[in-house]
């Protein structure tokens, strides 16, 4: 995939394996706060294996967000967890939070992972997380789970 403008400054691509680096470096960038949203835990990079998962063609598909000087600003996550479903995620630098481009990453990932051909996607969001329920609703899902600390929104494709 060539890369594509999401927003006037940003610009979407699809990661490889080699993209792990700057992946981790964007982590080191993020706010601790960030990151617990995303994980759900106090994590400062993703492992090989977890890249290599979220790379792997059969398993994984990763949407990488760089800035005009190539800089990664956030990626996106397509995961299969069963023949039919994905989970999905997206973790935006502190800077570019706020600013409409989770919105317009969740909408690419809505159509992204019905490109991929699952039927249904899952997203795990901490209750509290506002920026997240909000774009999870905004595209239709449901809470359909809940566990301590977080809640499964399910979207039908
Ligand atoms: C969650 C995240 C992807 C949202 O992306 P974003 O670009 O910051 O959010 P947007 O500017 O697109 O706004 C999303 C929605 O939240 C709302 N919102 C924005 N800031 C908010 C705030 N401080 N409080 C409550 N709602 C807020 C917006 O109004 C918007 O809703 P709308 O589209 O219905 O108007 C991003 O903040 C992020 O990466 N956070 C850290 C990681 C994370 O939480 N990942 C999600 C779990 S996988």
């Amino acid at each position: 995939m060539t890369a594509v403008a999401v927003e006037p400054a940003l610009h979407v691509r699809e990661a490889a394996a080699a993209d792990l680096a700057a992946v981790n470096d964007l982590h080191r960038r993020c706010s601790v706060r960030t990151l617990c949203s995303r994980y759900h835990a106090g994590r400062d990079r993703l492992t090989a294996a977890e890249w290599e998962r979220m790379v792997d063609p059969v398993l994984g598909h990763t949407l990488l967000l760089a800035d005009p000087d190539g800089l990664l600003v956030g990626f996106a996550n397509v995961v299969r967890v069963s023949d039919s479903t994905a989970e999905v995620s997206l973790l935006l630098h502190d800077d570019w939070q706020d600013a409409g481009v989770g919105r317009a990453m969740s909408w690419r990932l809505v159509s992204y992972a019905r490109r991929l051909g699952f039927a249904d996607i899952v997203a795990w969001v901490e209750p509290d997380n506002r920026r997240a329920v909000s774009l999870l609703r905004g595209a239709g899902a449901l809470p359909d789970f809940r566990e301590p600390g977080e809640i499964r929104w399910a979207l039908r494709l």
